[in-house]
């Protein structure tokens, strides 16, 4: 697919699920490496709320966790009068187009999804929802609804990256070039941050330990409490290895934080202990976290303004949007939108 005319510049589109927080895995893994797009690229961030309601969702805490993510994309350096900051589940095309590319979906490719197989093997997984195994395709919709250039997103992402890849390819052989074929971009550096109490599994927002996902609305106690408590190894020494995950994902996040090399940190802490890494890491994440935790309250208390920004935000979203599905409801067959027929 050639780039639209009158788009000079890559675009860039990535979204979060606005569920219980935003923690370091997010900030480090993703939002951190948005801001420096926004510098020289279109950018669209979103709150994907739709894919929040994939598991059972308290209403009133998906409102307010919706706002507090734009409210944390803000504090954390996304500028709204530089990129479009919107929700989801404001953009009509994106369920519009994943029902569309549902259809040109293979069952079993969204059974084979890891995420899929997780969730709905865990206990109670008969009320699994069929959202679930849908996830995917929504995903799918939500990137190429804007014909992006670029999907930054962490480690975690990459197997819904690649069905994107896939589904985008499929429709196009089916239907003739329509769907521009985005970018892979793994966050380098951070792009898989591990939980503080089990170094093997990501950090996540849905843990059920709450020591082990470090949000950034946490306070300076807890920041401080959950990075002394992080599950280290046997053995004192502070070094990266394979026999060390706990250690290796906290001087991983230090090196992050810091942006100083991993084999630096490993010689500074050289004979010293774990407590001594520990207690630095834990200032250094007090000092880069907290004022970002500030500016979150800050804004999250004017809800006028979050909402000014997002409708802002739709506007820009919904424009993109039409142009696409204009395009792919054509390709498909379908009379397009009432306004435009005779
Ligand atoms: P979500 O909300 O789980 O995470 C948002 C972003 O944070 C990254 N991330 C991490 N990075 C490093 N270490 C971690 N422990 C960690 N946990 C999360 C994720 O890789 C992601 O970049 N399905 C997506 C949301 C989404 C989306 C999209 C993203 C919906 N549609 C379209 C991009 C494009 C999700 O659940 O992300």
């Amino acid at each position: 697919m050639e780039r639209k005319q009158g788009q000079d510049r890559p675009l860039v589109l990535t979204g979060i699920q606005p569920t219980a927080g935003i923690h370091l895995g997010n900030y480090l893994g993703a939002i951190r490496s948005w801001v420096a797009l926004q510098e020289d690229r279109d950018c669209l961030f979103f709150l994907a709320d739709m894919h929040a309601i994939t598991v059972p969702m308290d209403a009133r805490s998906l409102r307010d966790s919706t706002l507090g993510g734009v409210a944390t994309c803000i504090a954390c350096g996304i500028d709204p009068d530089r990129a479009a900051i919107f929700v989801q589940s404001q953009v009509p095309g994106h369920a519009e187009l994943a029902w569309i590319l549902g259809c040109h979906t293979p069952m079993g490719q969204l059974e084979r999804m890891t995420q899929f197989k997780d969730k709905s093997t865990r206990p109670g997984a008969s009320l699994v929802g069929a959202g679930l195994l849908y996830y995917p395709v929504l995903m799918a919709a939500d990137i190429l609804l804007y014909d992006a250039d670029l999907v930054p997103v962490g480690e975690d992402q990459r197997q819904h990256l690649e069905l994107t890849r896939d589904l985008a390819e499929r429709f196009n052989a089916a239907h003739g070039p329509t769907l521009a074929v985005p970018d892979l971009h793994i966050s380098q550096g951070c792009g898989r941050v591990m939980s503080l109490q089990d170094p093997t599994v990501k950090m996540s927002k849905s843990d059920g330990n709450r020591l082990a996902t470090l949000f950034l609305t946490d306070s300076d106690d807890q920041m401080r409490r959950k990075l002394r408590s992080a599950v280290t190894d046997s053995g004192q020494e502070v070094l990266r290895r394979g026999d060390k995950p706990g250690m290796t994902n906290l001087l991983e996040i230090f090196s992050a934080l810091a942006c100083i090399p991993v084999e630096e940190l490993e010689a500074r802490y050289a004979g010293t202990s774990y407590g001594v890494f520990k207690n630095d890491l834990a200032d250094l994440a007090i000092a880069t976290l907290a004022p970002l935790r500030e500016k979150f309250f800050l804004l999250r208390a004017d809800e006028g303004y979050l909402l000014q920004v997002l409708a802002r935000g739709r506007e820009v979203a919904r424009r993109r949007a039409a142009a696409t599905l204009a395009r792919v409801y054509e390709r498909v067959g379908f009379l397009g939108p009432a306004k435009s027929l005779p």
